[in-house]
C-alpha cells in the first residue's frame, strides 16, 4: 500500500478534453477518443508504477446520451474494441477492472464484454480499477434512497436508524475508500455529476491538460500538488493548533 500521508490510495479521474485535442489536430472528435483510450493505458500503468491501489475514471456519463448519436456509437464501439483488445493485458498486470453505473442501457455484447472482464480479473490485486460507464453521482444517490425507502416501506429499517453509514452502504464504491484525490483534465472547472457523495473531502486538482496528452509526467504533477495539501477534515492544522 501506498503511504496514505503523501500518495492517494484512490484517485479518481474525470477523463476530458478528447474532443478539443482531436480538433486542435483538424481530426474528427472519435480520434480524440482513441488517443484518450491510449492515456488511459498509460496513466494506469504510470499508477501501478507509483503504487497507487485504487483509480476510478469516467469513461461515459449519463448525460452523454445528449451527443450526438454517430459520437455516442463510435464511444461505445470503442469501449467494445478496448474491453477485447486491454483486458488480458491489464489481467497479465494484475489489474482488477469493475464498471461502475447503469449498464441496462448497453446492448448484450457489451454487458457480456463487461461481465467477462470483471469475472476474469476477479482476483487480481495490483490495482483496483473502476470505470464508470453511464454513470452519475446524482443516479447513484436516487437509487441507493430508492432501497432504502424500499426497506422502510417493508419494516426493515426505522427512520431513525438511517446514518450517513447506512446510505454510504447502498452506494457505488461503498467497499472501498472514498478518493483522496480527484483530478479533472481539459481545463473546466466542474464535477459534470460524477462521484458526488464520495468525494465530500476529497482533494481536487484540476489540470489543463487534454486527456489524451495525459500520462506519467501530468500524474506526477497531480500528486506533487497533492502532497502540498493539508488535509484537515474539519479540524485545525498542526501550526494552528499548537
Ligand atoms: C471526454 O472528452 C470524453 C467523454 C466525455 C466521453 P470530451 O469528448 O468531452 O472532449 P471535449 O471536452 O469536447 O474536448
Ligand atoms: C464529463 O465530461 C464526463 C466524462 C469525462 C465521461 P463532459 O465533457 O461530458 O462534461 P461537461 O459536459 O463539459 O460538463
Ligand atoms: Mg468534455
Amino acid at each position: 500500500m501506498a503511504d496514505p500521508s503523501t500518495l492517494p490510495q484512490h484517485i479518481a479521474i474525470v477523463m476530458d478534453g478528447n474532443g478539443r485535442w482531436a480538433m486542435q489536430r483538424g481530426k474528427p472528435r472519435s480520434y480524440g477518443h482513441q488517443a484518450g483510450s491510449d492515456a488511459l493505458k498509460r496513466t494506469i500503468e504510470a499508477a501501478m508504477r507509483r503504487h497507487i491501489p485504487i483509480l476510478t475514471v469516467f469513461a461515459f456519463s449519463c448525460e452523454n446520451w445528449r451527443r450526438p448519436r454517430n459520437e455516442v456509437r463510435k464511444l461505445l464501439d470503442l469501449f467494445l474494441k478496448a474491453l477485447n483488445k486491454e483486458v488480458r493485458e491489464l489481467d497479465e498486470h494484475g489489474v482488477r477492472i469493475n464498471f461502475i453505473g447503469d449498464r441496462s442501457m448497453f446492448n448484450q455484447t457489451l454487458r457480456e464484454g463487461m461481465a467477462q472482464a470483471e469475472q476474469r480479473t476477479c482476483n487480481n490485486t495490483a490495482l483496483q480499477l473502476n470505470v464508470a460507464v453511464n454513470y452519475s453521482g446524482r443516479t447513484d444517490i436516487v437509487a441507493a434512497a430508492r432501497r432504502i425507502a424500499a426497506a422502510a416501506a417493508t419494516g426493515n429499517l426505522a427512520a431513525d436508524d438511517l446514518t450517513e453509514e447506512r446510505l454510504n452502504e447502498e452506494l457505488t464504491l461503498a467497499h472501498l475508500p472514498p478518493p483522496d484525490l480527484f483530478i479533472r483534465t481539459g481545463g473546466e472547472k466542474r464535477l459534470s455529476n460524477f462521484l458526488l457523495w464520495q468525494i465530500a473531502y476529497t482533494e481536487l486538482h484540476f489540470s489543463d491538460v487534454l486527456w489524451p496528452d495525459f500520462g506519467a509526467d501530468a500524474l506526477a504533477a497531480a500528486l506533487a500538488d497533492f502532497a502540498g495539501r493539508e488535509r484537515r477534515f474539519g479540524g485545525l492544522s498542526q501550526v494552528r493548533s499548537a
